[in-house]
């Protein structure tokens, strides 16, 4: 995508993770085992015998995740992964099946958008500026958005955001397809990226963009499934995915992070 604006965003290892992931993901989109949205290259649902490939990964981008990991396997690969010396992380991995876009469509249907606010879908014809600022207040709110390029045509994607009267971005939510046709996760899509500004939270804008999110991915490119990784202790994005139909299937999301490069940096929220 010699076309698209380096977009990268995050802390500098966060952006660097980035820009080493876009530059590998032509050499191995082929292999549907790897995943890519935008933020580094994966393995998804890893087995111990993909650890030196992670490692590999780490060394190659400086970090990787893996989502759709085993409960049962999450114990010896966070082991072998610290055996290398990496430093690890990992999530609950929530997600909805098809019975979600139901309950997002009535969501989306019986909104309103307060007055003073607009909604605004971002995408390949987003200014520069704009693209930015959505990405630096997710990350104000601690979340790693992907390089701008899954939403400029890179990957099949949706983003969603919320404007003040001021013009300012004050809330986000997007989905990302990581998969390429092959994988046994082609019908998924990562989805969330819920973030919003603390002086607006509680007025519903994150369930309603993230319910949009969600739809659209339905709707347009065809997703059957919805997964993202939440913190256990991240109770209110834990009790906002569950009201949109996202919950356990014994999975967890794993991350493994070069602690020479990222330091105290973490992957994301
Ligand atoms: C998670 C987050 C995006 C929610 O945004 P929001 O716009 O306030 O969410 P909503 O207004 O749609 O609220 C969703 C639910 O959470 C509740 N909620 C929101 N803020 C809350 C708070 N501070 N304390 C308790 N509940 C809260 C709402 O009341 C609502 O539940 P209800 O319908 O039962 O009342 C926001 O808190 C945030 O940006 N957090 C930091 C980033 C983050 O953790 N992102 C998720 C990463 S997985």
């Amino acid at each position: 995508m010699a076309d698209v604006p380096a977009e990268f965003f995050g802390a500098p290892p966060q952006q660097a993770m980035q820009r080493l992931g876009a530059a590998l993901w032509p050499l191995v989109s082929a292999n549907p085992r790897f995943a890519y949205e935008g933020r580094f290259v994966a393995i998804d649902a890893p087995d111990v015998a993909d650890l030196d490939a992670m490692g590999s990964l780490v060394a190659l981008q400086g970090g990787t995740g893996a989502f759709f990991v085993d409960a049962a396997k999450e114990a010896a690969l966070l082991a072998g992964l610290k055996a290398r010396g990496l430093t690890t992380d990992r999530w609950d991995h929530l997600m909805a099946d098809a019975s979600a876009v139901p309950v997002c469509r009535a969501l989306v249907e019986n909104y309103r958008v307060p007055e003073g606010f607009v909604l605004r879908e971002l995408g390949a014809d987003t200014p520069q500026a704009e693209m930015a600022a959505f990405a630096a207040m997710a990350m104000d709110c601690g979340v790693n958005a992907p390089a701008g390029r899954a939403f400029r045509g890179g990957r099949p994607s949706v983003l969603f955001v919320i404007a003040d009267a001021a013009g300012d971005i004050i809330a986000c939510s997007g989905a990302v397809a990581r998969h390429e046709a092959g994988s046994p996760f082609a019908d998924a899509s990562w989805w969330g990226m819920l973030a919003t500004r603390p002086d607006v939270r509680g007025r519903g804008f994150s369930r309603y963009l993230g319910a949009l999110a969600l739809l659209a991915m339905a709707d347009r490119h065809g997703k059957r499934r919805y997964y993202t990784g939440v913190r256990p202790d991240n109770a209110v994005s834990q009790k906002l995915c569950r009201s949109l139909g996202l919950g356990d299937h014994g999975l967890a999301v794993i991350a493994a992070l070069d602690p020479a490069r990222f330091g105290d940096v973490r992957l994301t929220r």
